[in-house]
């Protein structure tokens, strides 16, 4: 069905009939599962490092090459490989009858099938979801004939590392039937254990012989098939790092005794029945196209598994799929990972805002070094918030010399886009406990970064931000983006909000607060000031909005042009030389995220905007695609925003972005789009917002679609939504404690907790 050989059997998986090598990193990550603490990458039983394997874990920063501060790739504890009368045989083998992988997204179980005229394999894998640190297999063998099997099984140390080897000594042990590899980071000295165990027929399997090298453990056992009986080899595996607990060896050995007690099939139910109530509250389904609804799936799952929801740890830009992004969090998080939580889980949004919180020292670290006050949070923010993105992220692969890019020190946007998210949190879910005791704070602080960080410029009498880089990522040092300094006053403008509310309800709390940061009443006035007089720039005379001070002047090319002008096609198109530099074109949405974000600008000036940046755009950021089918939905270029949706769902199935620029590897998972689906389906296609405790439809669905159907939080209310051509259906569950107000097409109803509310959809 989809392009690269994957297809979909039950709209709840996706599958390939055929191994191919080239697409080996991409198909690594797409079938990958995980559960948030670590990430395990989809690659055959037997893969090594050379096929990229990766088990990726969370919390586990350290810096190999003094330069990058990435998660670690921990040794393998799921390596097993086969031969059968001495032949290698696995998914690899190239003369297969028969050959399948799929990912069964329902309960994220990865299976793999490789057949030749000896034996039949079947192997499952997941990584549970009921116990975070467990990883389990299934492989059954099933004999054509008689024959010796001979099974490598054990743990692989040897691993995929992108920026060096970040492990400084391997020990292994054998306890009672587990074979346990303890390492050692080599920057922070973190402790990694890896336990395994493997089962024959359901007992922990003899081994021949035990061969350990520096990084590798392995057991190799023998076995007599007989015709058409079945052998089932179970493994197992516990993962616990020194920063998950005080004793990580004795954590690994019990969960893996436990897991050995327990058994595969109760261990994979327990798991599966987690999923199943995760897919509860995310699922979008769409009748009228079964592969947009494969896609969907597709999406919102790799943006639940690249989620850590057991700690307070970022999402990363490429999530658990690999090293790439360094494991860290941008203002992807929020603006694009996020928003699906609020509307359907806010505890995940909590949790991840809870995040920002606990590295605002990281963020106010920032601001001091580059000489202002208050919070600016990192580009790239790890475990502490400290800025991780180096100053030379890409090189000029044509002179090899480095490229000192400004995305640590000058795309300040990130700080006021995580304060906005706070208060969208505070506005969906009303929960002031969260915005008075942590929101306060950090909004404040944010404020305050950003009036010390704003130019007052005497002879316009108005702020100003300047020698920034907005969303659009190519056009460095820009003044007055209009993203940055809309974003900047809107959250100014709601901290005094919650400065009102504190004042009214928590005046104590308030005091201690602005007393920590040292805000005194001169800077509320400042801030005050600022809401009134931060520049926004207005449309031009044909109703345009310049993107930032001097954008018009630009040479005024299209994205197509500008690859004809590429010496090299991996090059870097942005700052300082790129052939972007001197040009309108943009890397991603810019002007039309801030759309996104805003409900406050009317569709004439939507549309003219949109006909305007569009041709513009080159979507060299995963981000940008989406955002773009959003606005089109809103001002009914139904088309255009379903090319968009596809073209954002597809960036990983079809491998559409780029994997290295400018030297730099950017593969693996791209978790924003990811996330950007649900509001693509939501925001886009269902046309719903939320003002005022009041939810708004304004549905345009796909040409081919009869139906969707999902699920809404609002206030500790959820409500059933289904869309389809006649009519708009909204249920508001029995157990919901207030009435909701809906606006559809200009009606506002009430819906009473347990009604059932139909309109006609116009
Ligand atoms: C984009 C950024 C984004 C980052 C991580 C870059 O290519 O331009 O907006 O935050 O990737 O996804």
């Amino acid at each position: 069905m989809f392009e690269n050989n994957l297809n979909s059997e039950a709209l709840f998986d996706l599958y390939e009939t055929g191994y191919d090598p080239e697409q080996a990193v991409t198909t690594g990550s797409n079938y990958m599962f995980g559960n948030g603490y670590m990430g395990y990458r989809g690659t055959h039983p037997d893969a090594t490092k050379e096929h990229f394997a990766a088990c990726i874990v969370s919390d586990t920063y350290d810096t190999a090459d003094g330069k990058w501060n990435e998660l670690c790739n921990v040794p393998n504890g799921l390596f097993i490989s086969l031969s059968i009368n001495n032949n290698q045989l696995s998914g690899f083998s190239e003369d297969l009858n028969h050959y399948k992988r799929q990912i069964k997204l329902d309960t994220a179980t990865l299976c793999n099938e490789f057949e030749n005229d000896q034996v039949k394999v079947q192997v499952e894998r997941f990584a549970s979801l009921d116990q975070l640190h467990l990883l389990a297999m299934k492989y059954v063998i099933t004999p054509k004939n008689q024959g010796d099997a001979n099974l490598v099984s054990g743990i692989d140390g040897d691993v995929w590392s992108i920026n060096g080897e970040h492990f400084q000594e391997f020990r292994v042990s054998k306890e009672a039937d587990a074979l346990l590899m303890h390492t050692v980071t080599k920057e922070l000295g973190t402790d990694i254990y890896v336990a395994e165990c493997t089962l024959i027929d359901g007992v922990p399997g003899t081994a021949d012989s035990l061969e350990s090298n520096e990084k590798q453990a392995f057991r190799k056992l023998s076995i007599k098939l007989s015709e058409g009986e079945p052998l089932i080899i179970e493994k197992f595996v516990a993962i616990y790092s020194g920063n998950d607990t005080e004793d990580p060896k004795s954590a690994a050995l019990q969960d893996l005794h436990e897991a050995i007690q327990q058994g595969y099939q109760s261990a994979h139910d327990r798991h599966s029945l987690k999923w199943s109530e995760l897919w509860n509250s995310y699922d979008i389904q769409i009748q009228g196209n079964d592969r947009d609804q494969t896609l969907t799936r597709f999406n919102l799952y790799h943006n639940i598994i690249h989620t850590p929801t057991h700690a307070l740890l970022p999402v990363g830009a490429r999530g658990l799929s690999c090293q790439a992004y360094q494991g860290a969090a941008f203002w992807d998080q929020e603006i694009f990972n996020l928003p699906m939580y609020l509307y359907t889980n806010p505890a995940i949004a909590k949790n991840i805002l809870m995040y920002r919180y606990q590295t605002l020292e990281g963020a106010r670290g920032k601001a001091r070094k580059l000489g202002y006050r208050g919070a600016f949070y990192a580009w790239i923010s790890g475990k502490t918030g400290a800025e991780l993105c180096p100053d030379f992220f890409f090189k000029d692969v044509i002179s090899g010399r480095k490229i000192r890019n400004h995305f640590n020190c000058w795309q300040i946007h990130v700080s006021p886009d995580i304060a906005y998210t706070i208060w969208r949190y505070y506005e969906v879910t009303g929960d002031k406990q969260f915005l008075q005791q942590y929101g306060a704070e950090m909004m404040l602080d944010i404020s305050l970064f950003l009036m010390s960080r704003s130019f007052y410029n005497v002879d316009k009498q108005r702020y100003e931000f300047i020698r920034l880089l907005g969303p659009d990522e190519y056009h460095e040092n820009v003044d007055n983006n209009v993203f940055t300094n809309y974003q900047a006053r809107y959250v100014i403008e709601k901290t005094l909000d919650v400065v009102g509310q504190l004042k009214a309800e928590r005046p104590d709390h308030l005091q201690q607060v602005l007393e920590k940061l040292d805000v005194s009443e001169e800077v509320l006035s400042t801030f005050e000031d600022m809401v009134r007089k931060i520049y926004v720039k207005v449309p031009n005379n044909d109703g345009v909005i310049e993107q930032f001070d001097g954008y018009f002047d630009l040479e005024d090319v299209r994205p197509e042009i500008l690859k004809g002008r590429l010496i090299d096609k991996s090059e870097y198109w942005g700052w300082p030389n790129g052939v972007a530099v001197h040009t309108q074109v943009l890397k991603q949405a810019d002007l039309i995220q801030l759309f996104v974000l805003h409900d406050d600008f009317d569709q004439e000036l939507l549309k003219t905007n949109f006909d305007y940046y569009e041709p513009r755009t080159e979507h060299g950021s995963s981000l940008s695609p989406a955002m773009y089918s959003i606005i089109a939905s809103k001002i009914g270029y139904r088309d255009m925003a379903y090319k968009y949706f596809v073209k954002s769902c597809t960036v990983d199935l079809y491998n559409t972005n780029k994997a290295v620029s400018g030297g730099t590897f950017i593969g693996g998972i791209h978790t924003a789009s990811c996330g950007a689906v649900w509001q693509m389906l939501v925001f886009g296609f269902a046309g719903f917002s939320e003002h005022h405790d009041t939810l708004y439809f304004k549905p345009s669905l796909p040409k081919d679609w009869h139906q969707i159907r999902f699920k809404l939080h609002h206030r500790l209310n959820f409500v059933h939504v289904t869309i389809d051509r006649e009519q708009i259906v909204l249920e508001s569950a029995p157990e919901n404690k207030d009435a909701l107000s809906i606006d559809i097409a200009g009606n506002t109803r009430t819906l009473e907790p347990g009604q059932r509310l139909t309109t006609v959809n116009h």
